[in-house]
This record gives C-alpha cells, structure tokens and sequence, in this order.
C-alpha cells in the first residue's frame, strides 16, 4: 500500500515559483490498478517523480507498506519494490534489449535468461526474436520503446509500479 499525506510540491520557472501539487493526499491500495487523469500541465508526471523519487516534496509524507519512505533516495525507493516508468523513456545507446532486460532482472551473470526475456516480451506484445538483440536506440519507435519498458518493470517483479503515460 502507498500513501501520500499532504504533499506539496512546487517548482520555479522564468515567472517565479509556482505551486504544482498543493496538498495532495491519497491511498493507493494492494492489487489494484488506478488511473489519475488531467489536462496537461497539471501535475500527473510530478506526482509520479514524487513518488519514485525524483522530486522531492516540499512538505509531507510518502509511506510504502507503512514504512516513511519521504526521504530516501530512487534506489533506495527501487530497491524496495517501486519502479516507475518515464512518460518518454531512456534510449540506452550500445545496449541490446536482452542485456537491459537482463539487467532489470538483477539475475545471475552466468544464468542464460532468453526464456525468461521472451516471456516478458510477449507479455507486452513484442515478438521476442525480432527485438531481443536489438540495440535500445532511436532506432526503435516510440511505441515499441516503451513496451520494452514495460517489460524491464515486468522482469524486475516490482511490488508498485507508477506508469507515466503508458
Ligand atoms: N522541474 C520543474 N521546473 C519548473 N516547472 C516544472 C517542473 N516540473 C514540472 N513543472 C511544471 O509543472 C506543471 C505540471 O507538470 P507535469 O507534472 O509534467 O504535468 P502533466 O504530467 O500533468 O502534464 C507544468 O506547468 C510544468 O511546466
Ligand atoms: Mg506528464
């Protein structure tokens, strides 16, 4: 279970600083799927950054599974279960699709894990021998990227997984 109590988060810009998320609290409950929806420009990316980490909040307080978790840092926050997807995701130039699936998996260097990549990758629709040698580039679209993301977040079994855009 995640819970955001009170959360404040403002950010500046060349007319000054502004309020982004202003008092914002939720629960976020066991194996459940929740959608938050709005235009743009109004905080959906922040509160996801807020909740991976990578914003910090001006004032209140982020719990996983009952524990305060407001203060620790993105691998920290991973290495506990939370994994956040980027509304664009990372290219990672030089790395193929398997070695980055691999990695996710955090699974033994010497283990052969292709059957393991194939499967996330047919979960989230790809036909694993056209991608799993590929190089994560700007070759790839768009699309593809990110259900390549998608299936990093899948191999690393993660416990609460924030989709940005998905
Ligand atoms: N680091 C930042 N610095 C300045 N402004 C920011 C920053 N992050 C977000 N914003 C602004 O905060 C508002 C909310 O952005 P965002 O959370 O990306 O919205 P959404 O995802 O709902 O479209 C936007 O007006 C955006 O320009
Ligand atoms: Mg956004």
């Amino acid at each position: 279970m995640l819970e955001l109590q009170n959360i404040t988060y403002s950010a500046s810009d060349e007319n000054g600083e502004k309020d982004i998320l202003r008092d914002v609290s939720l629960t976020l409950e066991d194996n459940k799927f929740y959608v938050i929806t709005g235009p743009n420009g109004s905080g959906k990316s922040s509160l996801a950054k807020i909740i991976a980490g990578i914003y910090t909040p001006e004032s209140g307080k982020i719990l996983f599974n009952g524990r305060d978790i407001t203060d620790l840092p993105i691998t920290d926050r991973a290495n506990l279960g939370i994994s956040f997807a980027f509304q664009q995701p990372i290219r990672f130039k030089g790395i193929t699709v398997k070695d980055l699936i691999k990695l996710a998996a955090n699974g033994p260097a010497d283990k052969d894990m292709n059957a393991d990549i194939c499967d996330y990758l047919s979960q989230v629709g790809l036909c694993a021998r056209d991608y799993i040698n590929r190089e994560v580039n700007a070759s790839l679209s768009g699309g593809e990227l990110k259900r390549i993301e998608i299936a990093m977040t899948l191999a690393r079994k993660s416990q609460f997984t924030v989709f940005d855009e998905p």
